[in-house]
């Protein structure tokens, strides 16, 4: 229970992201750690030798039995997270934290914030890039107009994926580019290594190409064996806009804008200063702003809601062969054919492509 002035808080999941939650948890002066679960042992000795001093359990439903935390952070892999806010929601929880991917795909993540919002239980999804200094001024040039019209968008990140991380770039792509929405998504998966991640079957290597209404091309190259263009980095973002550029790379406090103005063009490399709070604590403390008022938002989560749809429409249009179109309700995958490019055509069926 809160003693007034503190919010009792629990955490399920005591890896990187649920010890995100956790220090967050500890700084922070309006939220009180309660209890954190985790089903492996050794996540829970792990977590105690860090000097967490917070009681243990081993699963969600004992922790939210037990120490009742009037705010949950739901730091297990994206397969689970539907079923622990569940649990949450019956126990009485007044807000969550839900990491990123919200869920596996995009109709159970709908389904679990519509159940947060008919129960009217604020929900926070922490994505740093929103809130870090450097990526958070570039989306301000972008607002401002400082590149023009945005035009492209592309992303190259190597060493992850598509759902785990791309759903956090995809996110920072769909905040540069407000009012807009994307229509049509077109992906290919090499899944060569058999790669699995937080739970997840996931690409080897992939490219999503997706276009937004207004005709914004977002571009993004994940996995094993993507090599960014840019010496040395892991994580390469470059936004192209009618009068310029502006590039960083993730979670780095610095970025390139190059930018004209009709006189004449500039190239500027601003390094902005280190973050004070972290990401996570940015968050909970949005999180008990809302609690304490009793004034949920969901727009941040639905903003991740929509990248994972992004995700969920690149990983069908890999499975069926064809370009998704969005909202993905309305998507109907294709008879499956046997119709191969740059095949010798076989001289029967078809459409004559030179009637275009
Ligand atoms: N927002 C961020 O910046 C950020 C950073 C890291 C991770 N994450 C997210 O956090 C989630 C977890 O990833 P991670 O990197 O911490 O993984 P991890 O492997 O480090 O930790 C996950 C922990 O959850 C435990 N667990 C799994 N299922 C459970 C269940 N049903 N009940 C209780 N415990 C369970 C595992 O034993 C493990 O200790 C993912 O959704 C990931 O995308 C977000």
């Amino acid at each position: 229970m809160s003693n007034n002035w503190r919010l009792t808080a629990g955490v399920v999941g005591a890896g990187t992201g649920g010890m995100l939650s956790i220090k967050a948890l500890q700084s922070s002066s309006r939220y009180e750690l309660v209890g954190v679960a985790d089903v492996s042992e050794a996540a829970r000795d792990r977590a105690v030798h860090q000097g967490v001093e917070a009681q243990m359990f081993p699963d969600a439903t004992t922790l939210l039995e037990t120490a009742r935390p009037e705010v949950i952070c739901v730091s297990t892999f994206a397969p689970s997270h539907p079923e622990i806010v569940e649990v949450a929601l019956e126990a009485g929880v007044r807000g969550v934290l839900l990491e990123k991917p919200i869920a596996l795909d995009w109709a159970s993540g709908r389904a679990t914030l519509d159940r947060l919002e008919r129960e009217q239980v604020p929900v926070v999804v922490p994505h740093g890039l929103l809130v870090r200094p450097a990526s958070s001024e570039v989306l301000r040039h972008v607002s401002a107009g400082r590149i023009g019209d945005v035009e492209v968008i592309e992303i190259e990140c190597h060493g992850w994926d598509l759902i785990n991380a791309g759903v956090h770039w995809l996110d920072f792509a769909l905040a540069a580019t407000p009012g807009d929405d994307v229509e049509r998504v077109f992906a290919a998966c090499d899944v060569s290594t058999r790669t699995h991640r937080d739970g997840i079957e996931v690409e080897t290597e992939a490219i999503t190409y997706a276009v937004t209404r207004s005709g914004v091309r977002l571009v993004m190259q994940t996995g094993d064996n993507v090599r960014p263009a840019r010496e040395g980095k892991e994580l390469v973002f470059r936004l192209y806009g009618s009068r310029g550029s502006l590039e960083f790379w993730g979670w780095e406090d610095r970025y390139w804008c190059r930018a004209s103005d009709g006189q004449g063009s500039s190239m500027a490399i601003t390094t902005t200063p280190p973050q004070e709070m972290s990401a996570h604590q940015i968050y909970l403390e949005m999180l008990a702003d809302m609690v304490i008022k009793a004034e949920p938002q969901y727009e941040l989560a639905e903003l991740s809601l929509r990248a994972l749809e992004i995700c969920d429409a690149a990983y069908l249009s890999n499975r069926h062969h064809c370009v998704v179109t969005l909202p993905l309700p309305s998507f109907v995958p294709p008879a499956s054919q046997v119709w191969c490019p740059g095949a010798a055509y076989r001289g029967r069926g078809g459409r004559d492509g030179r009637g275009l």
